[in-house]
């Protein structure tokens, strides 16, 4: 059985992403977001959802900071148990590279071609819509350091693997890299309970709740950041701290 002293993270590999994807499938599977976001059951294709965080986790792959963590322990040494995609900081300024550029459009057109091919498989496309628009101005309003965010995009620990620790593991790799660096972390939650609980171990504290409206059919999320913590949390005293404007 898993315990944290067993646990390895190591960076995603191709070998890996079939269990990352199952991992995501089965820890978001009852998760309030994914339930609003897939609104009507019955359509759900899960073929073309696992194409779909295929083709997510793949790009990820090359261009986020991407931990799977498996138990060295265990039987099954290479069953992937929890997964954490990360985006880099942006600092305020920085120009898309060439390379961003082609990966985001080799990304929408890989995109493309699979909703062609398997339609939107209950995606709700109005809903995405919704969450992308309050998502934006969420991170308008709450990203003001001008240094960027360490942005935890997915985060996930297989069901039965679930508060032993692995979470606070994955989370760790990055966390203790934006502490040397002085930089500040960021997530949106789609639980207040447990998940806000969870992360404030981590070191985040709630900033903002963003409500996506689909005609009043809410989906809440909890908009969470993380200070630096550790020397160079000095260096940054003088700074506001995000969730303390009006
Ligand atoms: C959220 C999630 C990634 C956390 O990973 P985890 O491995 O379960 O968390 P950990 O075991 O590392 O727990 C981290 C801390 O939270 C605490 N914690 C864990 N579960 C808790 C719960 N249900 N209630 C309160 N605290 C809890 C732990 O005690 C630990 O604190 P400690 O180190 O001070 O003892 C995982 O539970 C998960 O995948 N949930 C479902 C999917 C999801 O909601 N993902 C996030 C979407 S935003």
């Amino acid at each position: 059985m898993a315990g944290p002293s067993s646990i390895c993270i190591s960076q995603i590999t191709e070998s890996d992403i079939p269990g990352a994807i199952t991992a995501i499938q089965q820890a978001f599977a009852d998760d309030p977001y994914n339930l609003w976001l897939y609104k009507d059951r019955s359509k759900l294709d899960l073929t073309r959802n696992s194409i779909s965080l295929g083709i997510r986790c793949r790009w990820g792959m090359r261009n986020a900071l991407f931990y799977v963590a498996k138990d060295s322990s265990a039987e099954e040494k290479d069953k992937v148990l929890g997964v954490a995609m990360w985006m880099p900081p942006k600092p305020t300024g920085t120009k898309e590279s060439w390379d961003e550029w082609l990966e985001g459009w080799k990304l929408w057109a890989k995109q493309v071609g699979m909703n062609l091919w398997y339609g939107r498989g209950g995606l709700n496309v109005k809903r995405y819509w919704i969450w992308k628009q309050k998502q934006a101005e969420a991170q308008s309003e709450i990203w003001t350091d001008p240094h960027g965010y360490y942005f935890l995009n997915i985060m996930v620990v297989l069901p039965g693997e679930q508060g032993k620790g692995i979470g606070k593991a994955l989370a760790r790799e990055v966390t203790k890299r934006a502490d040397e660096e002085g930089k500040r972390c960021y997530l949106e939650s789609s639980r207040d309970v447990p998940n806000m609980k969870i992360y404030e171990t981590m070191g985040f504290h709630f900033v903002k709740q963003m409500d996506c409206d689909d005609d009043g059919d809410i989906c809440r999320l909890y908009c969470m950041v993380r200070e630096p913590q550790g020397e160079r949390q000095g260096e940054r005293q003088g700074e506001p701290r995000e969730g303390t404007r009006a």
